[in-house]
């Protein structure tokens, strides 16, 4: 099939978490490889994106999950553990030398842990998710989560990411429930 008469692919809430997950890969990648200024922008923006991410899921794919997947409760309780070590653990590393030892050894650990998680959503959430909701309904929930990123303070708007607008978004925990805030707000006026 070629491009010209491909139907045209509408974003469901599957395909936008999956792809958030790749992107949240590749920047725990930047910022292992980059150093001083370079370092503390990719963190930020790392932060910025999880914290976007990690509050989609909470809001809208984990009561989901909770309602609709046989077991669906214990798989998300292991999911929010695992949300919330990860965000101790982000609010932890703000604190130490971006460019220290100790960031290295515990930035790896949260690495491996964040993308364990993200391979446990794709293998005990999303695929259900994708065989018991309807192509219609997932889209429609996409266009609200994509809605309630726009509302996020933090949202990382390519070209701004300097130094004042990271020090403006604030510490993790802040950013966390700036988000968090702006997120319900738009998916409760949208849903
Ligand atoms: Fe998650
Ligand atoms: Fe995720």
């Amino acid at each position: 099939m070629t491009v010209e008469n491909r139907p045209e692919h509408v974003e469901d809430l599957i395909d936008l978490l999956a792809g958030q997950h790749m992107l949240i890969r590749d920047l725990f990648a930047e910022v292992q490889r980059a150093s001083g200024d370079a370092r503390d922008e990719a963190f930020a923006r790392l932060v910025r994106l999880l914290a976007v991410h990690e509050t989609a899921e909470e809001e809208v794919v984990h009561p989901l999950a909770r309602r609709s997947i046989d077991g669906g409760e214990g798989v998300v309780e292991d999911r929010l553990h695992e949300e919330h070590q990860a965000k101790e653990a982000l609010a932890r590393l703000e604190s130490m030398d971006r460019d220290s030892e100790d960031f290295a050894a515990a930035f790896a650990k949260l690495r491996a842990a964040v993308l364990a998680h993200a391979q446990y959503e794709e293998q005990y959430e999303f695929r259900y998710l994708r065989a018991q909701h309807g192509p219609d309904r997932l889209r429609t929930l996409a266009k609200q989560v994509r809605i309630a990123e726009k509302a996020a303070p933090t949202h990382p708007h390519p070209g701004v990411e300097t130094a004042p607008e990271n020090l403006a978004a604030g510490p993790v925990l802040a950013v966390f429930d700036r988000v968090k805030d702006a997120m319900r707000g738009a998916l409760s006026r949208n849903g």
